[in-house]
């Protein structure tokens, strides 16, 4: 029995605290937890919560965050959108083993850290919505649908010089969709044999669920006063893409995108979001008078999925919070020295990138570290492109100029099938092997990941 939709509050993950300063533990460890109204789920989380905690980041103050993995399989984190040196960022035979867990190798390159791993997170880089997942070669999609994932927010000067809402008034949004069996414990068609390998062909296309989750909380509701509030937007979902609305009516005033602030703000109706990408928006709700309910729906869906949250405008309030016309001075566009091709493609009975199924080790391309590039991407469906490291724009769609929604630097886009997408992307921060990859997750576990190496 499903829950009666904006009835469960919702939750708030609660912010990781440092073991001392620039020092993080998180432990990964089976849960139970209560999801489903009077129904236990035992998920797998960073700090055995689901989402794991948010961490707050500071540009300029560099991290350590121990990760511990009490897991019964191995893992590897991946710091989404994070400007993360190779060691630290997530590849997918970087392993951390728990402790009696057979330390076979089965892939060639594993490299199996025993029990923990220290990732280091420099974080220069701009403020920007950032979260953190699972990304273990060819078992992503499980570990992450079991509940490895979680939100952590990067702040500046630039950004805090700014009069927009925050504290209550600003609320992280991790949208998720999840399937349940009857006695609560999580539904993954994988047969209990965890992986995209063990996947039907019915669900090559991806695994989506038909509970819509926000911070882990089915269909919530959230009261809010008749303010300005500032949404940190992101799609955790393995494969399923939304296009957002609010009901009955209201605009979204997007101030950031995937990788940091806009120049100016973007006035929206609907926002489309594939698995992996972010809005960073503000919604006032004094446009509504006191006692509206007010749901953000999803206008790709029919019935359950078709609502998102619902937020009750309780009361009035003293608002302070602007958004100025001029938010920030993002880097300007520089000057690609090199054009390369990535076809997304599926290719018998695997997903590829240019023909290929993902081989660790293998880059397709070496870009210079300092440099730009045109990545022209193309594909047979819908792939949510992401690309570690480099942050990109999107310069064209199809030769025309992309979507409002498009604005401002990202680390992923949704190519849409037969599409193709001109982005530009700079190589800054590390030299090293890093991947490009769908954010589907199945179709990343069916191999459509591959290596590019910085030079
Ligand atoms: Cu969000 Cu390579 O992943
Ligand atoms: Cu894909």
């Amino acid at each position: 029995p499903l829950p009666e939709p904006f009835t469960v509050p919702l939750p708030i993950p609660e912010v990781a605290r440092p073991v001392s300063p620039g020092r993080y533990e998180v432990t990964q460890r089976v849960a139970a937890v209560e999801i489903l109204p009077g129904l236990r789920t035992e998920v797998w989380g960073y700090g055995g919560a689901f989402p794991g905690p948010t961490f707050e980041l500071r540009r300029g103050t560099p991290v350590t965050i121990t990760v511990r993995n009490e897991l019964p399989v191995p893992t590897s984190t991946h710091l989404h959108g994070g400007v993360t040196p190779p060691d630290s960022d997530g590849y997918p035979t970087d392993l951390v083993v728990p402790a009696g867990h057979s330390s076979h190798h089965s892939h060639p390159g594993e490299v199996l850290h025993p029990v923990t791993k220290d990732y280091r997170y420099p974080v220069e880089q701009r403020a920007a919505t950032l979260w953190y997942h699972d990304h273990r070669m060819d078992f992503t999609a499980p570990q992450v649908w079991r509940g490895l994932a979680g939100m952590a927010l990067v702040r500046d000067d630039e950004e805090d010089a700014l009069p927009l809402p925050g504290g209550e008034r600003e609320l992280p949004l991790m949208i998720c969709d999840r399937s349940f069996d009857e006695d609560g414990s999580f539904r993954y068609p994988d047969g209990g044999h965890h992986g995209g390998a063990a996947l039907d062909a019915e669900y090559l296309e991806g695994v989506e669920g038909d509970v819509i989750l926000v911070n882990g909380a089915p269909w919530p509701v959230a009261e809010v006063s008749a303010t300005r509030h500032r949404l940190r937007l992101l799609n955790a979902s393995n494969a399923r893409r939304y296009r957002l609305r609010l009901s009955p009516g209201g605009r979204f005033t997007q101030i950031g995108s995937d990788s940091g602030l806009l120049a100016a703000p973007v006035a929206h109706d609907e926002l489309p979001i594939s698995p992996g990408e972010r809005y960073d928006v503000v919604v006032d709700f004094s446009a509504y008078p006191v006692g509206t309910a007010v749901t953000l729906v999803n206008t790709l869906a029919d019935g359950p999925a078709g609502n998102v949250m619902r937020f009750v405008v309780t009361s009035r309030g003293r608002d302070d919070s602007a958004v100025p016309p001029v938010l920030s001075r993002p880097p300007d566009r520089p000057r690609p020295v090199a054009t390369r091709t990535f076809d997304f493609r599926r290719t018998d009975d695997a997903w590829t990138i240019n023909g290929l199924r993902y081989r660790p080790g293998a880059p397709l391309a070496r870009p210079r570290l300092g440099t730009a590039e045109v990545w022209r991407l193309t594909g047979d469906f819908h792939h949510p492109v992401h690309v570690h490291l480099a942050h990109f724009q999107v310069l064209a769609r199809n030769g025309r100029p992309p979507a409002a929604t498009d604005a401002g630097w990202k680390d992923t886009v949704d190519v849409r099938p037969y599409e193709v997408v001109d982005v530009l992307a700079r190589f800054d921060g590390h030299r090293g092997l890093y991947m490009l990859h769908c954010h589907n997750l199945e179709h990343e576990d069916m191999a459509m990941m591959a290596d590019f190496e910085v030079i």
